[in-house]
C-alpha cells in the first residue's frame, strides 16, 4: 500500500515535472524575455530613472537601453545594466534569457545573493556582476556554464571559496575576483582552464599554497594574486610562462628562493611584483634576461648577497624597487657598481633600494641617469663617501633621500642643477662645510632636511628664493647666523633650526610666516624680545627654550589658540605670565622655567593642569602651593587699595579688554577676508606627508577599476595602499564639473585645520594642474547607510548608540573646539565611515563651510542632501551649525529606525519625524 502510494506519487510527479520542461520549452519566446526583464525591473531601485520610462511595454523589448537581440531569432542575447546606480536584487525570472550570451550588472549597488536559475542560461559567454554589493558562495552551477569566456565579479562581498568545478571551463579566459571575502585554497582545477590568459585574485583571504597548476597554464598573461594570505613556495613554473606580462603576488607569506633561470623562460614579463613576502636567497642575475621588465619591485623581503650588476641590461626598466631587504652591492669595489650599469636604463624614472646594507660610495657616474629619473631613494644604506658633484646632472629629479647615511665632505655646490627637486633628505650624516648657495636655485623644493649634520657658517642670504618651502630642518648643526631674507618663506609650516649656534634678534618680517604651525629655536643664542611671534595664529608648536631671549611674554600670545605645547624656559623673559595665556585651550605641554618671570601665575584654564616644573627658577612667581610658590598677597589688601581698583584699575581694565576684543575681532575678519577673496592658498597646508602621483597611481594599481571604492557627483575614491603598507583612500575629484576645484579646496581647507579622533584623517593631498586628490585614512568597514541597509550587515542597539555618540562628538568639536567653528552641511548616513573597530568618523567636507563671527552666512552656491537639510538651508541657504544639529536629529532617527527620510513611505505629508510620533502613538 505505502510503496504504491509512493509510486504513485513519484509518476504524478515525473508527469508534472515533464510538462513544465515541454511547457518552458514551448513557450519561450520574445514575450518570456519581456516578462522576464519586467520582473528584474520589478526587484530594482532605480534613483536615476534610466528603465522608468524607457523599459515600457509599448516598446520593443529590442529598443529598450541596454538591451541586444540576436538578429535573426530576435530574441535578447544581451543585457548590459552597468554603470546605472541601480540597486535591488536579481530577479530569479532572469534564468528565462535563454538567449543571452552577455550579462552585466557591472558598477551598481546590487546585493543579495546570486539566485540559481541562473544555471539556465548555458549560452553565456561574458558575465560581470563586478563592482556590486553582492554576496554569498560563488555558485558552484558557475563552472557548468560551458560556453563562459569571462567571470567578473570583483569588488563584491562574496565568501568561501572558488568551486572546484571552475575547472570545467575549458573556455574561460579571464577571471578577475579580486577584492571579495573569498577565502580557502585557489583550486587545483583552475589548471584545466587552459584557455586562462587574466587570473585575478587580489585582496581576499586565500590561503595555502598557489597551485602548481597555475604555472602550467600556457596562456597565462596576468597573474595578480596580491594581499591574500598565500604561504610556502612561488611554483617555478610560474617563472616558465613563455606569455606572461604581469606577476603581482605582492603582500603574502611567500616563501623560499627564486629559481636561478628566473629570467631566461620569461620574454614578455612586464611587471613583477613580489614585495612584502618572506623571499629568501640571491635575485638571480639571470633576471635581466627577462628583457621586457618594465617594474621591478622585490622590497621588503629577506633577499641577501649583490645586486646584480646586469639589473643594468633591462633597457625598458621604469621603476626598481628592492627597499628594505639584505641586499649589498657587488664587494669587488667600494663604488656601488650595479648604479653605474643602471645609468643604461634609459627610462629609469625611480630607484629604491633604501634600507640595505650597500656599503659603499656612490660612483661619479650617478650623473649619467638619464633626465627620466624622478625619484632616488637610498636612505639607510651605509653609504660613505662624499656626493659626487655630478648629482646636479638630474634636472628632472623630485625626490631625493639619502639620509641615515655616513655621507661625508660637503654638499656640492652643482646641487642647484636638480631643478624639479621637491624634496631633499641629507639629515643624519656627516657632511660639513656651509650650505652652499646653489641650493637657493631648487625653487620647487617643499621639504628641505640637511639636520643632523656638521654644517656651520651662516644660512646662505639668497634662502628668499626657496619660496616654496613647507618643512625646513636644519637642527643640530653649527650654522650662525639666519638672513632676514629667511623670513619671506611665506608658505613655509614647519621650521626646525634648534642646536645651531645661531645668534641674532627675531625681525618683526617673523610675522609674516602666517601658516607656520611648527617652529623650534630652541638651543641657540638668539636674544632680544619675540613680539614678532604674536601674529603666527597657526602656531602649534613654539619652542623658545635655551636662548637669550628677554622682554616679557607678549599679551597677544594669548590670540594663539591652536598652540599645544609651548616652551619658553632658559630664556631671560621678564614681568607677569599674562593672564591671556588661560586661553589657550588645546595646551599639552607649557613649560616657563628657569627665566625671570614675577608676579601671580594665571592659574586657570589650560594652564591649571601643569605642575610645578613648569615654573620653577623664576623667583618672583606667587600662586597656588602646588606649584612649590610662595602665596601670592591678595588677603591684605586694605579698603584704599580696594577703591583705587575699583575707580581707576577697573575701568581702565575693561577698555583695554573692549579694544583688544575689537581688534581681535577685527583681525579675525581680515584673516577670514584673505583666505576667502585673496587664493590665500591653504592647500600647502595640506602636504603632511609627501606622496607623489606615481606613488598613488602605484598605491591604486593605477587606478584600476577594482579598487574603486565610491563615487559622487565630486568625482571618484579609491582604496590603495602605499609602499609602506599603509592602507588608504584617494579622493579623486573630477576637475572637469563645476564646483569640483571648489570642493577639493574647501574639503582641504577644512581637513587641514581639524584633527579629531572622530573625523576622517587626511593623510596628504596631491594637487597637479590636472589633478587634485585627498589622501585620507582608509575605513574598512564601509559607510553606516551600508551597515543600515545591505543585507548581509546587522547593527545591534549599543553599536548604533556608540556611533552615535561618536557623531555626536565629532559634531562639538567641529562646532566647539575648532579655532573657527566648522558647518558640516551634508551630515548623513553615507558620509558616516567606519574603521575597523567600527568607530565611526565623519567624512565628506566638499562642502562644509567655516563660521566666522557672524553667527551664520547666506550661501546659495552648493545644496545638501534633501531629507537631511534643515529647512532654513533648504529654503534661503542659512547655514549654521543649528543646521547641522537638524541634520543630526534625523541622522540620529534614521539609524534607529533603519527609514531613510527619502522612503517611499514618506510621502509629502509625512516625514521622518512626523512618522516617529505616529509610532509612538500606536505603541
Ligand atoms: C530607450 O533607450 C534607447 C537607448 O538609449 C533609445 O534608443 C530608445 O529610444 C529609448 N526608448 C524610449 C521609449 O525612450
Ligand atoms: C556595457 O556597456 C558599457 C557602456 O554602457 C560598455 O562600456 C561595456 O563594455 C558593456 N559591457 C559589456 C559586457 O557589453
Ligand atoms: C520564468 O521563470 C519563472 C521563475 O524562475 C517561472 O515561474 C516562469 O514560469 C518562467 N517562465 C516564463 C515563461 O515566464
Ligand atoms: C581536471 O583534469 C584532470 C585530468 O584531466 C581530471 O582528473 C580532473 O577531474 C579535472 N578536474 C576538473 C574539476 O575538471
Ligand atoms: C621551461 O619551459 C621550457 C619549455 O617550455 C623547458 O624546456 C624548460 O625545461 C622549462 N624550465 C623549467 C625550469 O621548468
Ligand atoms: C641569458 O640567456 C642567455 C641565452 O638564453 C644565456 O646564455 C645567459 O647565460 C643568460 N644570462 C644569465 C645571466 O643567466
Ligand atoms: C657618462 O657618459 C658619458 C657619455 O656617454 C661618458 O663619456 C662618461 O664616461 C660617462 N661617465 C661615467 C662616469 O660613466
Amino acid at each position: 500500500m505505502e510503496i504504491s502510494c509512493f509510486s504513485i506519487f513519484f509518476v504524478l510527479l515525473l508527469v508534472h515535472c515533464f510538462m513544465a520542461s515541454s511547457a518552458v520549452a514551448v513557450r519561450t519566446n520574445i514575450t518570456t524575455d519581456k516578462s522576464a526583464l519586467l520582473a528584474l525591473k520589478s526587484h530594482i531601485n532605480d534613483p536615476n530613472k534610466i528603465l522608468a520610462s524607457n523599459w515600457s511595454t509599448s516598446t520593443s523589448v529590442c529598443n529598450w537601453v541596454g538591451i541586444k537581440c540576436g538578429a535573426k531569432h530576435l530574441r535578447v542575447t544581451s543585457l548590459n545594466l552597468s554603470h546605472m546606480g541601480l540597486s535591488g536584487t536579481i530577479a530569479p525570472q532572469i534564468g528565462n534569457l535563454t538567449f543571452l550570451f552577455n550579462l552585466s550588472f557591472r558598477n551598481n549597488n546590487f546585493h543579495g545573493s546570486l539566485p540559481n536559475e541562473l544555471a539556465s542560461l548555458r549560452r553565456l559567454e561574458v558575465v560581470s556582476f563586478g563592482l556590486n554589493n553582492f554576496s554569498g558562495m560563488l555558485p558552484s552551477w558557475l563552472g557548468f556554464l560551458p560556453k563562459l569566456q569571462v567571470l567578473y565579479a570583483y569588488t563584491n562581498s562574496f565568501e568561501g571559496s572558488i568551486p572546484e568545478s571552475i575547472g570545467n571551463l575549458s573556455s574561460l579566459k579571464v577571471l578577475h575576483l579580486s577584492e571579495n571575502n573569498l577565502s580557502g585554497v585557489i583550486p587545483q582545477s583552475l589548471g584545466n582552464c587552459t584557455s586562462l590568459e587574466i587570473i585575478h585574485l587580489d585582496d581576499n583571504n586565500f590561503t595555502g599554497e598557489i597551485p602548481l597548476e597555475i604555472g602550467a597554464l600556457q596562456n597565462l598573461t596576468e597573474v595578480t594574486l596580491a594581499n591574500n594570505s598565500l604561504a610556502d613556495h612561488i611554483p617555478d613554473a610560474i617563472f616558465n610562462s613563455s606569455k606572461i606580462e604581469v606577476i603581482s603576488l605582492y603582500m603574502n607569506q611567500l616563501s623560499g628562493h627564486l629559481p636561478p633561470s628566473i629570467g631566461n623562460w620569461l620574454p614578455n614579463l612586464k611587471v613583477l611584483y613580489l614585495w612584502g613576502n618572506e623571499l629568501e636567497g640571491i635575485i638571480p642575475s639571470s633576471i635581466s634576461n627577462a628583457s621586457m621588465l618594465v617594474e621591478l619591485e622585490l622590497g621588503a623581503n629577506y633577499f641577501s648577497g649583490s645586486i646584480p650588476n646586469t639589473l643594468g641590461n633591462l633597457r625598458h626598466l621604469e621603476r626598481l624597487n628592492l627597499v628594505n631587504n639584505y641586499l649589498t652591492s657587488n664587494s669587488s669595489t667600494l663604488e656601488l657598481s650595479f648604479l653605474s650599469l643602471l645609468t643604461n636604463c634609459v627610462n629609469l624614472t625611480s630607484i629604491v633600494v633604501a634600507g640595505n646594507p650597500l656599503n659603499g660610495t656612490l660612483p661619479i657616474s650617478i650623473g649619467n641617469f638619464s633626465t627620466s629619473l624622478e625619484e632616488f631613494e637610498a636612505f639607510d644604506c651605509n653609504i660613505k663617501g662624499i656626493i659626487p658633484r655630478e648629482i646636479g646632472n638630474l634636472s628632472n629629479l623630485m625626490t631625493l633621500h639619502l639620509e641615515n647615511n655616513e655621507l661625508v665632505g660637503p654638499i656640492p655646490s652643482t646641487v642647484g642643477g636638480m631643478r624639479n627637486l621637491q624634496g631633499l633628505y641629507l639629515q643624519h650624516n656627516r657632511l660639513k662645510r656651509s650650505i652652499p648657495k646653489g641650493i637657493c636655485q631648487l625653487r620647487n623644493l617643499d621639504e628641505l632636511f640637511l639636520n643632523h649634520n656638521k654644517l656651520f657658517g651662516p644660512i646662505p642670504t639668497c634662502w628668499g628664493s626657496l619660496s616654496k618651502l613647507q618643512k625646513l630642518y636644519l637642527n643640530s648643526n653649527k650654522l650662525t647666523s639666519i638672513p632676514s631674507s629667511f623670513w619671506s618663506l611665506i608658505e613655509i609650516l614647519q621650521i626646525n633650526l634648534s642646536s645651531n649656534s645661531l645668534s641674532g634678534y627675531l625681525p618683526l618680517d617673523v610675522g609674516k610666516l602666517e601658516h607656520v604651525t611648527q617652529m623650534d629655536l630652541s638651543w641657540n643664542k638668539l636674544s632680544g624680545d619675540i613680539h614678532a611671534i604674536r601674529g603666527l595664529c597657526s602656531l602649534v608648536s613654539l619652542s623658545l627654550a635655551h636662548n637669550k631671549f628677554q622682554g616679557p611674554i607678549p599679551q597677544s600670545f594669548g590670540k594663539l589658540i591652536s598652540m599645544e605645547h609651548l616652551d619658553l624656559s632658559d630664556n631671560n623673559f621678564s614681568a607677569e605670565i599674562p593672564k591671556s595665556l588661560m586661553k589657550l585651550k588645546c595646551l599639552k605641554y607649557f613649560n616657563v622655567s628657569f627665566n625671570r618671570l614675577q608676579g601671580e601665575i594665571p592659574y586657570g584654564g589650560a594652564i591649571a593642569q601643569f605642575s610645578a616644573s613648569s615654573f620653577m627658577g623664576n623667583q618672583a612667581l606667587c600662586g597656588p602651593p602646588q606649584l612649590k610658590v610662595p602665596p601670592c598677597e591678595t588677603s591684605n589688601v586694605g579698603q584704599s587699595t580696594t577703591t583705587i581698583i575699583e575707580r581707576y584699575i577697573l575701568p581702565a581694565m575693561i577698555a583695554t579688554i573692549l579694544a583688544l576684543f575689537l581688534i581681535c575681532a577685527l583681525l579675525r575678519r581680515q584673516k577670514r577676508d584673505t583666505k576667502h577673496n585673496g587664493q590665500g592658498d591653504l592647500l600647502a597646508l595640506a602636504t603632511w606627508r609627501r606622496i607623489t602621483y606615481l606613488e598613488l597611481e602605484q598605491a591604486t594599481d593605477g587606478f584600476r577599476e577594482s579598487n574603486l571604492v565610491g563615487k559622487g557627483s565630486f568625482g571618484s575614491v579609491y582604496k590603495g595602499m602605499l609602499s609602506d603598507g599603509t592602507s588608504i583612500a584617494v579622493k579623486v575629484f573630477n576637475l572637469n564639473i563645476e564646483g569640483g576645484f571648489k570642493s577639493f579646496k574647501a574639503e582641504c581647507d577644512i581637513l587641514c585645520s581639524i584633527r579629531h579622533r572622530n573625523l576622517v584623517k587626511i593623510i596628504s593631498s596631491c594637487s597637479r594642474i590636472d589633478f587634485k586628490a585627498l589622501v585620507l585614512e582608509y575605513m574598512p568597514k564601509g559607510s553606516l547607510k551600508k551597515w543600515l541597509y545591505s543585507h548581509n550587515h546587522f547593527l545591534d542597539m549599543i553599536e548604533r548608540l556608540h556611533m552615535m555618540i561618536d557623531v555626536a562628538s565629532s559634531l562639538e568639536y567641529l562646532h566647539h573646539g575648532c579655532p573657527l567653528p566648522v558647518v558640516h552641511c551634508d551630515l548623513k548616513p553615507s558620509n558616516i565611515l567606519l574603521n575597523k573597530d567600527m568607530v565611526a568618523h565623519v567624512s565628506d567636507f566638499g562642502i562644509s563651510k567655516f563660521l566666522g563671527n557672524e553667527e551664520s552666512i547666506t550661501q546659495t552656491m552648493t545644496l545638501a542632501t534633501i531629507g537631511y537639510m534643515a529647512p532654513e538651508y533648504g529654503s534661503q541657504g542659512t547655514i549654521s551649525t543649528r543646521g547641522d544639529v537638524y541634520s543630526y536629529g534625523i541622522l540620529l532617527l534614521e539609524t534607529f529606525t533603519r527609514k531613510s527620510p527619502t522612503d517611499e513611505m514618506f510621502t509629502e505629508e509625512m516625514s521622518l519625524k512626523d512618522w516617529r510620533h505616529l509610532k509612538r502613538g500606536q505603541t
